[in-house]
């Protein structure tokens, strides 16, 4: 566990960038460190791998003091990742990613195996090998970064605003990439933003900073979310805290009814028996069991479904893979106020209702049921 203890950074000019700061970073999850331009996280990240020395306070990793081990091993245990990926422009992918195992005195051609693996685990194609950083995308590159950073199999990383210069849809590529490799690798990842959507999306907990680099918050972002520990977290927090806090509430909870849901190919009193007074609208399924959208029963004609003539679906949620905040939505877009719910290949398990979404929105807040992160 890296702990950083009552640290202060004040820069030769008089700037205090780092105010005795306090902070348990736990092992093998991501650690968010969040805050606007100018609050101190860059300075905290180096203080970590001691590219900055603090001016008061200790921060220890397992309980050794960071200040007495050679700044080489300490390093050489934690990789490290800029924004605009910091690569060798001189270099091909495969010998940027190589740099540290050739370092490290390995041979070249273990170090490139080693490169290979690795472009292979964040998701770039090894035909990209032999080319120069230049000849990638920002996306391409700042993968060419995650997996310099890993070569030698570090437990640390230290990400300093690695997505921030990449378009948000490449970002959002990135970040799910990143929490795959965690998964896999179960890394220690000290992960710096100005981005407090990103923070939301990674952190396992996250540190909210401000001006002069004093401790905001530090809590799981479900906590953030439901409890902002001053007006300053709020509004950085931003607006719909409620509704994005959903994202953190599983939508597994939810009670699916399967009696609205008709094959396209149902006789008539297949539909006769699913029509009931509660649900006044029925959901035709293909014959592949995926949706086409709704009908009220009668408009329905054995034998004569008009696909073309149903109303929207609206996009389906995942049950217990979604959030009930996916859940919420789909119900929102659907023009019966019905979301569909489907398995993982897209066919129809139930439908379910606004009533009944909010139902369990209410009991889960009372159940405080927010620590399983979901996706959604
Ligand atoms: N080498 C330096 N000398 C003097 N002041 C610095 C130096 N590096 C950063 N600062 C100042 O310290 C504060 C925090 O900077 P930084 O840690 O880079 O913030 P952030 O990464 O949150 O944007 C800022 O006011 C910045 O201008
Ligand atoms: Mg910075």
């Amino acid at each position: 566990m890296i702990r950083i203890d009552s640290v202060t950074k004040r820069y030769p000019d008089g700037t205090v960038a780092v105010d005795r700061l306090s902070l348990e970073i736990p092992d093998r999850s991501i650690t968010v460190l969040v805050g606007p331009s100018g609050c101190g996280k860059t300075t905290t990240l180096r203080m970590i791998n001691r590219m900055v020395e603090p001016s008061e306070g200790t921060i220890t990793i397992d309980g050794a003091d960071i200040s007495r081990q050679p700044v080489n091993s300490l390093r050489r245990s934690m990789g490290y990742v800029i924004q605009n990926a910091g690569l060798f422009q001189h270099r091909t992918i495969v010998d940027n990613i190589a740099t540290v195992p050739r370092l490290l005195g390995w041979s070249k051609d273990r170090a490139r195996a080693r490169a290979r693996e690795l472009m292979e685990r964040v998701g770039l194609d090894a035909s990209l090998a032999k080319r120069y950083p230049y000849q990638l995308s920002g996306g391409q590159q700042q993968r060419v970064g995650v997996a310099r950073a890993l070569a030698a199999d570090p437990p640390v990383l230290l990400m300093d605003e690695p997505f921030s210069a990449v378009d948000p849809i490449v970002r959002k590529g990135l970040q799910e990439e990143l929490l795959r490799i965690q998964d896999e690798l179960g890394k220690t990842i000290v992960f710096v933003t100005h981005d407090i959507d990103e923070a939301i999306r990674l952190g396992t907990m996250v540190a909210v900073l401000r001006t002069g680099g004093r401790l905001a918050q530090y809590a799981p972002p479900a906590e953030l979310l439901s409890s902002p520990a001053d007006s300053f977290v709020e509004d950085f927090l931003g607006t719909d805290r409620g509704i994005r806090r959903l994202s953190f509430f599983t939508s597994e909870t939810l009670e699916l009814k399967k009696t609205p849901i008709v094959a396209v190919d149902s006789t008539a009193e297949q539909i006769a028996s699913r029509t009931d007074p509660d649900t006044p609208y029925l959901l035709v399924t293909g014959l592949d069991g995926r949706p086409l959208g709704w009908s009220e029963p009668e408009d329905l004609v054995a034998g004569e479904i008009e696909t073309e003539r149903l109303l929207p679906y609206g996009r389906p949620f995942v049950h217990g893979k979604d959030s009930l905040r996916a859940a919420l939505d789909a119900a929102v877009l659907s023009p019966t106020g019905w979301a569909v719910a489907v398995d993982g290949d897209g066919q129809v398990i139930g439908a379910v209702s606004q009533q009944t979404i909010g139902e369990a929105i209410r009991s889960a807040h009372a159940e405080g049921r927010d620590d399983a992160k979901v996706a959604g």
